[in-house]
């Protein structure tokens, strides 16, 4: 079977045509447009965004149908006019909100055949509900012409099955993976949601203000750094630690020792549930940098500045994953989102999960049972601890599936399409009834 998806939830642009074959995913084409436009304002306006997603879509879908070799145009011959065409006129009414889209879409409809697709997936929800709109009425639109069904999707859950696209993952025994817990972690959400099996979730704990990318983003700003900030802050710290030698990987919450002068706070560390803050962190820089002179604000100054932010959000988002891994007995650790791009958090996350020989345990069981430091003992156990973990895998998408896309929609419209566990209580979707939700909440 082949899936169209359609992601328009923030300021990405995404298509994508997914084909499943002989037990085989192959993805056959997959483009982001990314919207330049919020880089000038380090943040994104949903109305300037919606804007974009109606100039995007057709000539990306355009782009997508050419790439996968489906786009067949239709040979010549007299084509209705758009006002005379009564299907023409039911698309004018689900885009009458879409001008600039519909501008678009009619003269495409004219031009191209329907392609050998068997299912439309869209994103409908969460992110901002503009931008969801277009997305969903883009897909209501080719739904109705080309008589081909919808598949709603759940944007986090996208990007929590796109790491299935890995067909060691896929052919795993469910014994085997299942239960897992999931970190989604991007521009609009942080949340640990505890996954029994594919379409069974329930999430456990998420942030309370902003999310980890939403950090990145903030800190980045007030750094006079671009957008989006977490790139920009995760190259330059990167850089930084490789230049001065800060290899040593931080016990937790302990690379305020590398970066001397620098501690910003690990907010939420030790609270006793799942829940995270980031809002006081990007205060902390905001105030840190508003109390230096502007003259020492030095190139130096801004490279450990972005080591201890991403370090501290590292730190919370590894010490809380870990315990609900822990807690919840978990097989295996899924991350997803923008933030799951980070080279440091996977670094730190491998470390942490990954096996260690047996004598090497022994000798830092040792240490810990001889050690009178205090800190050091709570350092050691804690490293040994979660490397005791070692029947858990961590699986991380590729980098460049990590960021919003079309593929992760396609990946989870295919587990979706039919429904499963509590999506069967969903009432089933089609473009007549298909709506945006931006508080869709993955399990509910
Ligand atoms: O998942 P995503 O593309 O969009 C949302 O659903 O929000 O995530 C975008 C977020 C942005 O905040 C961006 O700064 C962050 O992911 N991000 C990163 C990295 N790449 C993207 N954060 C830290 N390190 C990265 N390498
Ligand atoms: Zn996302």
């Amino acid at each position: 079977m082949k899936i169209l998806a359609i992601e328009t939830s923030c300021d990405d642009t995404g298509v994508a045509i997914l084909e499943r074959k002989s037990g085989k995913f192959k993805v056959l084409s997959n483009i982001v447009s990314s919207q330049t436009i919020h880089q000038n304002y380090g943040g994104v306006f949903p109305m300037m965004a919606k804007r974009e997603h109606q100039v995007n879509l057709v000539p990306v879908l355009i782009r997508v149908l050419k790439q996968a070799k489906l786009a067949n145009p239709k040979p010549e011959t007299r084509n209705p006019k758009p006002e005379t065409n009564s299907k023409f006129k039911i698309i004018n009414s689900i885009l009458e909100r879409e001008p600039e889209l519909l501008k678009q879409l009619l003269p495409f409809l004219e031009k191209y055949e329907k392609p050998d697709i068997d299912a439309i997936a869209v994103t409908n929800g969460p992110g901002l509900e503009p931008c969801l709109w277009i997305g969903v009425n883009f897909a209501r639109a080719l739904s109705f012409y080309w008589n081909i069904p919808i598949i709603p999707v759940n944007h986090i859950e996208g990007h929590i099955l796109v790491s299935f696209l890995n067909p060691k993952l896929y052919t795993l025994n469910p014994k085997r993976a299942f239960p897992a817990m999931c970190l989604v972690v991007s521009g609009g959400h942080t949340q640990l949601v505890l996954m029994k099996k594919i379409g069974d979730y329930k999430i456990i704990g998420e942030t309370r203000d902003d999310a980890a990318g939403e950090c990145f983003d903030k800190c980045a700003k007030i750094l006079g750094l671009g957008y989006p900030g977490g790139p920009i802050i995760a190259k330059i710290a990167d850089d930084f630690k490789l230049k001065e030698k800060l290899t040593k990987v931080s016990k937790l919450g302990d690379s305020k020792l590398e970066i001397q002068n620098l501690s910003l706070p690990r907010p939420m560390l030790n609270s006793k549930d799942y829940d995270f803050s980031f809002s006081g962190l990007k205060t902390a820089v905001l105030y840190a940098v508003r109390d230096k002179k502007q003259d020492t604000i030095t190139k130096k100054y801004v490279s450990k500045m972005c080591v201890e932010v991403q370090q501290s959000i590292i730190d919370v988002l590894l010490k809380k994953t870990l315990q609900a891994a822990k807690d919840y007995k978990v097989k295996t650790i899924i991350l997803g989102g923008g933030v799951s791009a980070n080279k440091e958090l996977r670094k730190q996350f491998t470390l942490k999960t990954s096996p260690i020989s047996k004598s090497f345990q022994k000798e830092k069981i040792a240490v810990k049972e001889n050690t009178k430091d205090k800190k050091e003992e709570v350092a050691v156990c804690y490293k040994t601890d979660g490397r005791q973990n070692r029947s858990i895998n961590v699986v991380f998408p590729d980098p460049k599936f990590s960021t919003d896309n079309g593929l992760m929609i396609a990946v989870a419209a295919y587990f979706n399409r039919k429904p499963f566990g509590k999506l069967k209580a969903r009432k089933k979707a089609s473009w007549k009834n298909l709506e945006a939700n931006a508080n869709l909440r993955v399990g509910e």
